[in-house]
């Protein structure tokens, strides 16, 4: 369909295992549709990179990302540089930067792959959870006093806005009516956060007006791990705060078989600002350079990517490629298989050339 800009940030841990994988796919995508190209520009920013310069990626790392079409992303987190470095950074400082405040994280359990739950079939389980990005519990507003006594405090501060509340509200109401089943559970935590939840209550409430054909209702977030459990049938399209939605959907991918499947998307639904594309599964230090990493989340992220580029033939060829692969039993050891990264990746590379055009 078109040439695309697209950013690598593969960053720490297994992100460049997995985003290396991501390409050659996407290559090979390529040799199959002339008429689709991608100019990739790669950023060795990270912990590497802090290691060398003292900052997770240059000052005017935001406007070299401005031009770009999208942002493939790997993982933030290394042993010897504290998390909340890397992750404010270099993946917040991107995200808040760019304003991509929906994350978007679909769930379900492709075809071979079995969910640790009993009696769960793969269309028993097939959640979108969109998760606030912007603000709530990641808003950075905090500190610390006292530092070093005992009397030390430290305060975080979840902010909710109604603007930020609503216009993740609308766009999960947006999500859900474009899904057959057009139902969307509201999660929040409103029995005990009296304030910010009873917001978010109330706007679901006031937005919900304008979506009279999309069924809605509310779960506290407590109990929406149990219901995830329970009646995974009972659920389709999600929305909750930014520290709500970064706990379930963890469940979500292990629900499903395994945090090496689960893809995300930070959106700039208003695409002022490019959106970034990463796998949910972090930089898994205990497997880094095994060369074992699941690539899968990492396609599946690709095929969101594609999605956003206005790609739907090449997202909906290289989903199915993955599906064809998972299927098939090829599969790394979190999956309970004995292939390695690069077995996967040769295997969708191949599925690709068989998957109808
Ligand atoms: C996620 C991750 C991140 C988050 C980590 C790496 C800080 O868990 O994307 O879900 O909490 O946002
Ligand atoms: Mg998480």
């Amino acid at each position: 369909m078109g040439s695309h800009r697209i950013a690598a940030i593969p960053a720490d841990g297994i992100g460049p295992e997995v985003i290396g994988a991501g390409l050659e796919v996407l290559r090979a995508l390529e040799r199959l549709d002339p008429g689709f190209h991608l100019d990739v520009t790669h950023f060795p920013w990270g912990s590497d990179y802090y290691r060398a310069h003292g900052v997770m990626m240059p000052e005017d790392g935001l406007d070299a990302l401005r031009g770009f079409d999208a942002i493939y992303f790997g993982a933030v987190g290394d042993k010897n540089v504290p998390d909340h470095v890397t992750l404010w950074g270099l993946r917040l400082a991107i995200c808040q930067g760019f304003d991509q405040f929906a994350n978007v994280r679909p769930t379900r359990i492709l075809p071979g792959l079995t969910s640790p739950l009993r009696d769960c079939a793969p269309g028993d389980l097939d959640w979108v959870i969109v998760r606030e990005n912007s603000e709530g519990e990641y808003a950075g507003m905090g500190g610390r006093a006292h530092r070093g006594h005992p009397i030390e405090v430290g305060t975080e501060v979840a902010v909710f806005t109604r603007a930020g509340v609503e216009r993740i509200i609308r766009f999960a109401f947006e999500t859900a009516r474009s899904r057959p089943r057009e139902h969307l559970t509201v999660v929040t935590k409103s029995n005990a956060q009296r304030h910010g939840m009873v917001l978010w209550d109330e706007v679901a409430a006031a937005v919900a007006r304008d979506f009279p054909d999309v069924a809605v209702d509310r779960e506290l977030v407590d109990a929406m791990t149990v219901r995830m459990v329970n009646k995974p049938r009972s659920i389709d399209t999600v929305v909750a705060t930014n520290l709500h939605a970064d706990i379930l959907s963890d469940l979500a991918a292990a629900l499903a078989g395994s945090i090496g499947i689960a893809p995300t998307a930070n959106l700039d639904p208003s695409r002022r600002y490019p959106s970034m594309f990463e796998p949910i599964h972090g930089s898994a230090f205990d497997i880094v350079g095994k060369g074992i990493a699941n690539p899968v989340g990492a396609f599946w992220t690709a095929v969101m990517m594609l999605d956003h580029l206005g790609e739907h033939e090449n997202a909906r060829r290289l989903m199915a490629a993955i599906e064809h692969v998972t299927a098939a039993g090829i599969r790394t050891p979190d999956l309970g298989g004995t292939a390695r990264t690069t077995d996967v990746t040769a295997a969708v590379v191949d599925a690709l050339a068989a998957v109808p055009a």
